[in-house]
């Protein structure tokens, strides 16, 4: 077994019984007068794409609910003996996807107007319907979903173990409802000052829904690094873990800060309480979100929507921050702290996954047009690796979200040393753009599919306008030079429309290349980062492996890799500066019989058309402004080989959309 344990290690490591759950998951629940179970499975719909391994529903059903039907074999009930309380919790939960548990509760009794729900995302304790939240106490009166990770997991078990408590599943999320119902019967004391006593014992991250039969009209809910956000609607709240749960009831919203505890309480409204006790107020705000932005209409997928939304994502990115007559560039968020930017000694710029290629592309181009040093990290090495930071330099995060909690990390260790923190974020009033000290907002509208494509594009963009800005700041605007980059840099929606008129010739080439188990994705300068990020795109929503690579690095080891099996993806603009050097590295492949698809740009080349399999055109632009274009055909490429290869293309296995545990 020794020797075989590199084909799999899972149960003689530890088994799944003594690890904690992990989970990034998606909290939604309803405090109100209408149906709980058709709100909450509906907010979890929304939620689905944080996590999808498992749901479930927890609703207070009161006598005055209950319904004649037969309880499912599913649909547990978490009370079996009231002993004479009037209400019980009803549990509805399933592995698998928020369909099932849609079902599940059609055909199940769940009846009641407040309850807690979850999708989950699991990474340990395998997602089985024991695993599935809502968890509940022993006696099945305390019901609790939790995204996070209890960091003292294996302590606080062997504490409850030890009191006699027998845990029903492997989450962390059940010892939490274990120690409210300890607390809670010890002192007697009401469920809120139960849960924040219990909380006391908790190590790590929490975002928690709460509620307990003995106490039927009250809903809590607390966070502690992971978001919540209270939707005030007319005589109802949902709570959830972001807005798009939450816009279908109410556009009245409150973001819950990190320590934050609200107390929901039927017909005496919400108050919101630190973990210590003392009460809050907390700004009450308008959502902007769409209902419509958060639906596919006639798209087969959220992804493909998301692609072919990308003209209009700039445009609105772009909207009252540019003007190229006057060439002003007006980034509101950072106007006070521009001074100290361009004095910076350096620029250090976190994030990760798809961000982190956008970061990198901000690399390029603050360096290029504004002369100052950058560095891009990735948050989870950064914030761990002791890194020599100065309080002069600024350091800026990049997340679609906002609350991918590396990044967030690194945002707290720049804090720590006196750093200026700024935050490029799309989800509005998230974490990570409430903790810095400034930012720049994207405006991409909500991004449902897994896969980033409109909030990469919309990164670059925010990213240019920042180099821009900077370059200004700094006093070189003067020259015509400047003015043509802000106006190629406005004339882009447009060019992105065109390269989407391409979509059926991209369509035709996903189809030849479909099969193929390996790609490698090339390019230069400014193109480098389209070259991981395209290769990242085709691995995580369709499977196949994909490499990205500097062009030239190809010699240094992918090079082996070549064969007539081998599809190179090359990009490379014919007016590229490299474009000779480009030139070179795809006869070097076709040399080993690779096979090359090549972005190009409307430069004619017919030696390039004769000698690549496919060459995609997009329209010419500024050098630096090329990612915002020749990255749209391999979004494209990536959709079509998906949904060739029947993945589940808006939800990637194994992945989830928001990464709050690290
Ligand atoms: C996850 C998502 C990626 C995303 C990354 C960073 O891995 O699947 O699409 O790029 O997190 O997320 P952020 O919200 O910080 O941009």
């Amino acid at each position: 077994l020794q020797r075989l344990e590199y084909r799999g290690y899972d149960s003689a490591v530890a088994p799944p019984s003594t690890r904690a759950a992990k989970n990034m998951c998606g909290i939604v629940a309803y405090c109100g007068n209408a149906q709980a179970a058709d709100i909450l499975v509906a907010g979890l719909q929304r939620l689905e794409y944080r996590g999808y391994d498992s749901a479930g529903v927890a609703i207070i059903q009161k006598s005055e609910d209950s319904g004649g039907k037969q309880e499912s074999k599913r649909q547990k009930s978490a009370a079996p003996k009231a002993d004479g309380a009037e209400a019980k919790i009803k549990i509805c939960k399933q592995a698998g996807k928020v369909a099932n548990l849609a079902k599940a509760c059609e055909n199940s009794d769940v009846k009641g107007t407040l309850g807690i729900a979850h999708t989950r995302w699991a990474t340990h304790g395998p997602p089985t319907d024991r695993n599935s939240h809502p968890h509940v106490s022993c006696d099945g009166k305390i019901a609790v979903v939790h995204n996070g990770i209890v960091e003292n997991f294996a302590a606080l078990k062997t504490k409850l173990e030890g009191l006699g408590y027998k845990m029903a599943s492997d989450t962390d999320t059940e010892l939490i409802a274990h120690l409210i119902y300890d607390v809670r019967k010890k002192k007697a004391m009401p469920l809120e000052e139960a849960v924040r006593q219990a909380l006391t014992q908790v190590h790590g991250a929490f975002g928690l829904g709460v509620v307990c039969a003995d106490e039927p009209d009250i809903l809590i809910g607390a966070r502690r690094g992971s978001p919540l956000i209270l939707g005030i609607g007319d005589d109802e709240y949902v709570l959830a873990s972001d807005a798009s749960a939450v816009i279908e009831r109410t556009r009245r919203v409150t973001y819950l800060n990190d320590g934050d505890m609200v107390v929901i309480t039927r017909g005496a409204g919400y108050q919101i309480k630190s973990l210590d006790g003392v009460k809050l107020i907390r700004e009450v705000q308008e959502l902007e979100m769409s209902l419509q932005e958060i639906q596919k209409g006639e798209f087969k997928h959220f992804m493909l929507k998301e692609i072919c939304e990308q003209p209009e994502v700039l445009e609105n990115c772009m909207r009252g921050r540019l003007n190229h007559d006057t060439g002003d560039i007006n980034l509101g968020g950072l106007t006070p702290y521009l001074q100290r930017i361009i004095a910076a000694p350096r620029i250090i710029i976190c994030a990760c996954g798809t961000s982190w290629h956008a970061a990198l592309t901000g690399e390029y181009m603050i360096e290029n047009l504004a002369k100052i040093p950058v560095e891009v990290e990735y948050a989870s090495e950064f914030r761990y690796r002791n890194p020599v930071l100065y309080k002069s330099d600024v350091v800026v995060a990049v997340s679609q979200s906002g609350e991918t909690a590396d990044t967030l990390a690194a945002i707290s260790l720049a804090k720590k040393h006196g750093c200026l923190t700024v935050g490029i974020c799309n989800t509005v009033g998230s974490t990570i753009a409430r903790e810095t000290d400034c930012g720049v907002y994207l405006h991409a509208g909500p991004e449902i599919g897994v896969a980033s494509t409109k909030a990469f594009t919309a990164q670059i963009c925010v990213m240019c306008m920042i180099a821009l800005k900077l370059l200004k700041e700094k006093g070189d605007d003067s020259t015509a030079d400047f003015k043509k980059k802000l106006k190629a840099l406005a004339a882009l929606p447009d060019k992105v429309r065109k390269v989407l008129e391409e979509k059926e010739k991209v369509l035709n080439m996903s189809r030849v290349f479909r099969y193929a188990s390996n790609f490698l994705y090339l390019g230069r300068g400014f193109n480098f980062p389209v070259a991981l990020e395209g290769a990242l795109k085709l691995k995580e929503i369709s499977y196949i492996h994909a490499e990205g690579y500097p062009a030239a690095e190809m010699k240094h080891g992918p090079i082996a890799l070549i064969d007539q099996f081998m599809p190179v993806v090359v990009i490379a603009p014919c007016n590229d500066p490299n474009a000779e050097k480009l030139q070179s590295n795809i006869e070097e492949v076709l040399a080993r019989g690779g096979s090359v698809i090549a972005i190009s740009d409307e430069t004619k080349n017919e030696d390039l058309e004769r000698k690549c399999e496919y060459v995609v055109h997009v329209p010419n632009t500024e050098e630096f402004l090329m990612p915002l274009l020749t990255v749209i055909p391999l979004q494209l490429m990536s959709y079509y080989i998906a949904d060739m290869r029947q993945c589940n293309v808006d939800q990637p296995r194994n992945l989830a959309k928001s990464v709050t545990v690290e």
